[in-house]
């Protein structure tokens, strides 16, 4: 088994709309370079590397940056190491191991026991590896970020653990497959305002969080594996100070949306949007409205709307039908 970058749980990935996406820019914009500026899962990155010269990648959380690095960095890496360190890590033996700081934090809870304890293992094993390069050592790490994953005990984020509930040991550490491209790559790890004031392509994608809830906040778990900065963890939910927070999820996120299009410089801005705002629970609900974000679009240059019917991610509690599925498309003055 190895993971594609689509293989995982991430909420608003646009893994099932990305055919429809790149229609729409195939048909609508003429450029050869891109950028995918809240890039998430980095799915549709993935697919812009197909046929655009330059491709810049963007998020601001660390365990994306280190996905994009195993996936798309262009630095060599010697796969009979990746795979012999693959076949030591899925050997490691649990019984003969102490507790670890992911077991004391997540075990019985996030992952099994015997889960926790394995991850913790190997992520502490990858920190002590001296003969690997930048790229290698993320593939290493982005491999455990995407294992542990499937292994654990959420409804696909980390707000909180399923409780009062039997968790099997289910963990494998297995490897991602990256992507070799003959494209030029760029990948950051910034703020998306302050990235957009330096841009200079001829696309930029724009996929930002539209309601309250903080990515950092929800992926938190992987966020920790990634930095093993081992902090001290609070509450229920075991998570670290806040970090990461953005103001796509606050009563700013207008403003910050209306400041970076400003900021742009580029031939085509393509926004993604879905019609989530009507929804009954309010942390699902809209921070910016259909026409909060077509107002400041126009102020750009010619826009272009495109919609399509669609089910989306579902965490259990939300109970939305009717989703709609929109593409803004401006063409720059
Ligand atoms: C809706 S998701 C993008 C999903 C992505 N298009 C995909 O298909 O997987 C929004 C992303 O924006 C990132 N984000 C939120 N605020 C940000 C900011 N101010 N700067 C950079 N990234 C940000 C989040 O970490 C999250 O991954």
């Amino acid at each position: 088994m190895s993971f594609d970058i689509w293989n995982r749980r991430y909420t608003g990935s646009k893994y099932k709309l990305v055919d429809w996406i790149f229609n729409i820019i195939s048909h609508n914009c003429h450029g050869e370079s891109f950028c995918d500026i809240f890039a998430g899962t980095g799915i549709i990155a993935q697919h812009a590397i197909k046929n655009m010269q330059k491709v810049i990648i963007n998020d601001f959380l660390y365990s994306n940056e280190i996905i994009y690095n195993a996936f798309f960095l262009q630095e060599p890496f010697d796969i009979n190491k990746i795979n012999d360190y693959k076949t030591q890590f899925q050997n490691i033996d649990i019984s003969s191991i102490k507790a670890n700081y992911a077991s004391m934090y997540y075990g019985n809870k996030f992952f099994s026991y015997a889960d926790a304890l394995h991850i913790g293992a190997i992520r502490d094993a990858i920190d002590s590896i001296n003969d690997v390069n930048e790229k290698e050592r993320a593939i290493l790490i982005a491999s455990l970020l995407y294992s542990a994953d499937k292994a654990a005990n959420t409804v696909g984020h980390y707000d909180a653990y399923i409780k009062s509930h039997y968790i099997p040991d289910t963990f494998k550490f297995d490897l991602i497959s990256p992507y070799t491209t003959r494209a030029e790559i760029e990948i950051h790890r910034e703020d998306a305002n302050i990235l957009a004031k330096s841009l200079n392509v001829d696309i930029v994608y724009l996929d930002p969080p539209y309601n309250s809830r903080q990515y950092s906040r929800f992926y938190h778990v992987l966020e920790n594996l990634t930095t093993w900065k081992k902090p001290k963890l609070y509450g229920e939910a075991l998570k670290p100070e806040p970090e990461n927070m953005s103001e796509y999820c606050r009563n700013g996120a207008l403003k910050a949306f209306a400041d970076l299009i400003r900021d742009l410089q580029c031939k085509y801005i393509v926004v993604s949007y879905n019609n989530t705002y009507a929804s009954k629970s309010t942390s699902s609900r809209n921070k910016m409205t259909l026409e909060n974000i077509k107002e400041v679009l126009e102020t750009k240059g010619q826009l272009t709307c495109f919609e399509k019917e669609h089910s989306f991610f579902n965490a259990g509690k939300t109970n939305f039908t009717g989703h709609k599925e929109f593409i803004f498309l401006v063409k720059a003055n």
